[in-house]
């Protein structure tokens, strides 16, 4: 069963509990977006992007030519996921922001060459794209019991599902997205949450020439500025907004002291917009910027300080040949 506040519906494709009600997800929705507009600078939370447009506008963008994360974190796994199997064991392959599942079939094909896995359990707050590759991977691993949730990482870490040995996969350089402190705090969640025998892996994009990054955020045929709009679709659609996603500009530029790129939404002209479920009005000048992500990116030594930190060790290490991307194994210190 799920917990207190979650339900379990138990479907011919897989087990789904949700522990983020469209509902909660639109009260949360509505507490950050009343907080972040009325700020100065005005800044939204980029969990919000993902509705079913934005996964799939996210999808795409990993398809990028810019976009390297996703072939390079591809590449690691692809050379590693044995040594990951043999070193873990997993009997559960737990998946934070899931989305698509699709480089994890990697990790899914290694654990089940070594004939350890049982369980995999993809955890996104997007319900539309964990069902789907709930669904299909429950099809195609047919011995596997496939046990989805839908929450928010930053909530609902106790509500992982439990077992012995499991291997949390946090992929595709998401732990970018937080701030440091929440991101520590984030960490410190998994480290308290982890039994004997649990295993982290974390995908963590790296510190590289600012050309590259930028071009990655800001790709030619404009998807990522497409993504980064979306969240004022999602505005307009849960709180009745009236943003015109045409008067804002994408805007992605690396900040050299945070080592992150930001990305942000700059009004083009002088404009007011009604949020009527907040009972706002907001008035953007002509040039303002509204901070809607942070993508960081690491170093090995700032990998290791924070978990660190954070009641973890670092247990083993890979990088594609590039030096681009970076995986780690974490176990409770
Ligand atoms: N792991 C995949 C997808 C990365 S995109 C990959 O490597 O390609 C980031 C994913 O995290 C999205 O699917 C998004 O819906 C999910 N996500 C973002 N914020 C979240 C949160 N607070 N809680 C749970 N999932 C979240
Ligand atoms: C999900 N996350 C790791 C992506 C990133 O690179 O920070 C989200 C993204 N934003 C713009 N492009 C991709």
């Amino acid at each position: 069963m799920a917990g207190r506040n979650g339900s379990t519906q138990v479907t011919a494709t897989a087990r789904i509990d949700v522990h983020l009600r469209p509902d909660d997800l639109s009260r949360a929705l509505r507490d950050d977006a009343r907080r972040g507009l009325t700020s100065t600078p005005k800044e939204l939370p980029p969990k919000y992007f993902y509705d079913e447009r934005g996964s799939l506008l996210f999808d795409e963008i990993t398809r990028l030519p810019e976009y390297y994360p996703t072939r390079r974190e591809r590449e690691i796994l692809v050379a590693h996921a044995d040594d990951i199997a043999r070193l873990t064991d997993a009997h559960t392959l737990v998946e934070l922001g899931s989305g698509t599942s699709e480089k994890t079939r990697i990790l899914l094909d290694a654990l089940c060459r070594r004939d350890c896995l049982r369980r995999f359990a993809p955890f996104d707050v997007s319900e539309s794209i964990l069902r789907q590759a709930a669904g299909e991977i429950n099809d195609e691993y047919s011995h596997l019991e496939v046990h989805a949730v839908v929450g928010d990482f930053e909530r609902h870490i106790p509500a992982l599902p439990n077992s012995e040995r499991r291997l949390i996969a946090f992929l595709g350089g998401t732990i970018g997205n937080f701030a440091p402190d929440p991101r520590r705090a984030f960490l410190a969640s998994l480290a308290t949450n982890m039994h004997e025998g649990d295993v982290l892996l974390i995908g963590f994009d790296l510190v590289k020439d600012v050309a590259r990054l930028e071009a990655a955020y800001n790709d030619a045929r404009g998807v990522t500025a497409e993504f980064n709009r979306n969240v004022l679709r999602v505005l307009n659609r849960e709180l009745g907004a009236d943003l015109v996603p045409e008067r804002f500009e994408h805007v992605a530029v690396w900040d050299p002291s945070e080592e992150w790129i930001e990305m942000r939404l700059r009004s083009t002209a002088d404009q007011d917009a009604q949020v009527p479920e907040l009972g706002l009005r907001v008035h953007f000048d002509a040039g303002e910027q509204m901070r809607t992500e942070i993508s960081a990116k690491f170093t090995p030594d700032r990998i290791v300080a924070d978990l660190d930190a954070s009641g973890l060790a670092r247990a083993a290490w890979w990088t594609d040949a590039a030096g681009d991307f970076g995986v780690a194994l974490a176990e409770r210190a």
